[in-house]
């Protein structure tokens, strides 16, 4: 994976090994929040009970309800959408309190041979604690207690109401590991075990990110460390928005998980840069103005691919005179790559700085070091900007009042 600036430069060097010296402080200051700093140890030992479970689920059902929100989902979700998988198809519950999609939901299920993977760190979050209810008596429904017991894993701490569920219940438990918040842990049975039921390859996941955590300990001059010091660099100077855009659709999902890394980790005590994501081509044709045209104010961060995997010539066609024939017999490939180069090109000379992460395909291993990368740099980036990037008092406090509201 590469990184390239694009637009007003910066010299990030010099700050490389201050970000250095950040990341080794993380475990002397903020200790017991640090096990997604190894991806390995951050499986637990689990990988294998991981793959065994996908393995008699992808025998016995066609699709997986995961019920979880922020954290508890989004990391396995990016990858899922984008790339498919030829294992369980999955449904996403638990992120939301609206009566009409937890319906939609149900109506998705009907029909189906279903397993459900329930995550929930303290299982006390309203969404994924109702939904699991609801989705449990639709469940108990339909199979018997001993069909229940496999059908059903739940992930949260051990000691949780919800681990003695599991245990009252004879399914699988697979701890939440205590020392990860929701979302870093993209490489802990939360992240692993939907991608695994997709049918997805969690090895060469794993590796992306073994192998990106491998280049963030052994040089300064890492993507991790390079994006936090050049986000930091611009931020003083009136960046305080961030916008991560790709050309790939793809992605999509892959952002809103990385606009809930930064915005968690970073938006406290007055400070951080906001996140936020755009698809193009088509968001071009609409924010693509305001990055453009408005204030000089915002950072862009394209995700870019080699090789996207597509094959698709433009057809020959002279009879209907559309206009069109200079992209006869071009690849849409070709024609998507000339539009985010032409975007590079006239986003960066209009004064925006661009970052461009580039990824040889995608694919598991893609994401695995993508995730990794923007991780470590969102830490060393909290850090750089003097926030705690590890708490989320901000989200306790909209809890704590809902609670409130509702008689908690
Ligand atoms: O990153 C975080 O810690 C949060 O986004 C949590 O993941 C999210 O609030 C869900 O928490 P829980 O798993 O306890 O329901």
């Amino acid at each position: 994976m590469k990184l390239r600036f694009h637009g007003p430069i910066t010299d990030v060097q010099p700050v490389l090994p201050r970000c250095r010296n950040l990341w080794q402080q993380l475990p002397a200051r903020y200790e017991g929040v640090l096990g997604w700093m190894d991806c390995m140890e951050a499986t637990e030992g689990y990988l294998q009970a991981v793959k065994d479970k996908a393995a008699e689920w992808r025998a016995i059902a066609d699709t997986l309800v995961v019920v979880g929100v922020g954290g508890s989902n989004q990391a396995a979700r990016g990858v899922i959408d984008a790339l498919g998988g030829d294992g369980l198809r999955i449904v996403w519950a638990g992120n939301t309190l609206s009566a009409w999609e937890l319906q939609r939901i149900l109506r998705e299920l009907e029909g189906h041979s279903v397993v459900m993977h329930v995550i929930a760190k303290n299982f006390e979050t309203l969404e994924p604690g109702s939904h699991y209810r609801v989705l449990r008596n639709w469940m108990e429904q339909r199979y018997d207690a001993q069909e229940m017991a496999r059908r059903v894993v739940l992930t949260g701490t051990e000691g949780s109401r919800l681990h003695e569920m599991a245990v009252e219940r004879g399914h699988l438990f697979l701890p939440f590991p205590k020392p990860i918040g929701g979302r870093y842990t993209a490489f802990t049975v939360v992240g692993l075990l939907p991608i695994a039921a997709a049918g997805l390859d969690v090895d060469a996941y794993l590796q992306g990110g073994v192998n990106m955590q491998k280049l963030v300990e052994e040089t300064d001059d890492n993507p991790a460390f390079r994006y936090a010091a050049w986000r930091n660099l611009f931020h003083p100077q009136g960046f305080d928005t961030e916008m991560l855009v790709s050309f790939e659709p793809r992605f999509e999902r892959l952002a809103r998980w990385w606009r809930q890394l930064f915005g968690e980790s970073e938006g406290k005590d007055g400070k951080g840069i906001f996140p936020a994501y755009s698809m193009y081509s088509e968001d071009l044709h609409s924010i693509g103005q305001y990055v453009q045209g408005g204030p000089r104010c915002m950072l862009e961060t394209f995700l870019s691919v080699e090789d996207d995997g597509g094959n698709m010539p433009v057809p020959a066609d002279r009879e209907s005179r559309d206009g069109f024939d200079y992209l006869e017999g071009r690849d849409f490939t070709f024609i998507n790559r000339a539009a985010e180069e032409a975007t590079l090109i006239a986003h960066g000379e209009g004064g925006v700085p661009c970052a461009q992460f580039i990824t040889g395909k995608v694919d598991e291993y893609a994401f695995g070091q993508l995730y990794y990368a923007f991780m470590a740099a969102c830490a060393v980036s909290g850090c750089l900007l003097g926030v705690n990037p590890f708490d989320q008092e901000g989200v306790e406090a909209y809890k704590r009042s809902m609670f409130a509201i509702l008689g908690k």
